[in-house]
């Protein structure tokens, strides 16, 4: 049975990878702050034929990573796939809005994706097998106005997955980065 981690898996696109997993009848933690929407996608997966368990992960928190890499090779010895997802967004003009933003995004898409990275690699180094995938976007690729913050957390992600790949192909680890185009969840919510 594939292990597999999830951040930002209460809601959007981690919820239904995890849903996608639990068709393969993987096992999955769900990780989130977002307690509430995290036990509702255990529900789903348990009624799509997979099974979990949720945790709650801050990912910008290296304690809370490091905690839960404590309970995952505990629970399960290892990890077969570690699939960053969390995110938030947000819509700024270089001279509007407010430079907290900037720090907030920086620390939750792009920091706290190399967090995660870097507390699953040395498990995956490990085992010599293992497959992480980053939600990176077309923002990354493609430039769009009035996102600069954004934009640049994915073009971020995107530099350190392909540097990842290079850097772990000899640990039989693969490393992809996801550039989805537009579609309706709740990250304009946040
Ligand atoms: N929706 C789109 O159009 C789109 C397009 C390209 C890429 N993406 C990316 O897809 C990923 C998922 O977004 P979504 O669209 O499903 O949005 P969503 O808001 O539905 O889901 C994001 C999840 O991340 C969680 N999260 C936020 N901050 C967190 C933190 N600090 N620690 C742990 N979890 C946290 C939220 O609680 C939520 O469950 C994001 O990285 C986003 O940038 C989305």
């Amino acid at each position: 049975m594939q292990k597999v981690l999830i951040t930002g898996a209460a809601s959007g696109l981690g919820r239904e990878l995890a849903l996608r997993f639990a068709k393969e009848g993987a096992d999955i933690c769900i990780a989130d702050i977002n307690s509430e929407g995290s036990t509702e996608t255990l529900k789903l997966v348990e009624k799509a034929g997979g099974k979990g368990w949720t945790a709650y992960l801050d990912v910008t928190s290296e304690d809370q990573w490091n905690a839960l890499r404590a309970d995952v090779e505990e629970r399960w010895g290892g990890l077969d796939v570690l699939i960053n997802n969390a995110g938030v967004a947000t819509g700024d003009r270089i001279d509007a809005g407010e430079w907290a933003w900037w720090e907030w995004i920086i620390d939750i898409n792009l920091k706290g994706v190399a967090l995660g990275c870097r507390t699953f690699t040395p498990v995956m180094k490990k085992q010599n097998s293992g497959y992480i995938m980053n939600t990176a976007s077309l923002a990354g690729l493609m430039i769009l106005p009035s996102m600069a913050s954004y934009n640049v957390t994915k073009a971020g992600v995107i530099a350190l997955s392909e540097t990842m790949y290079y850097e772990l192909h000899a640990y039989n680890i693969k490393v992809t980065a996801l550039c989805p185009g537009f579609f309706r969840t709740n990250l304009n919510k946040t």
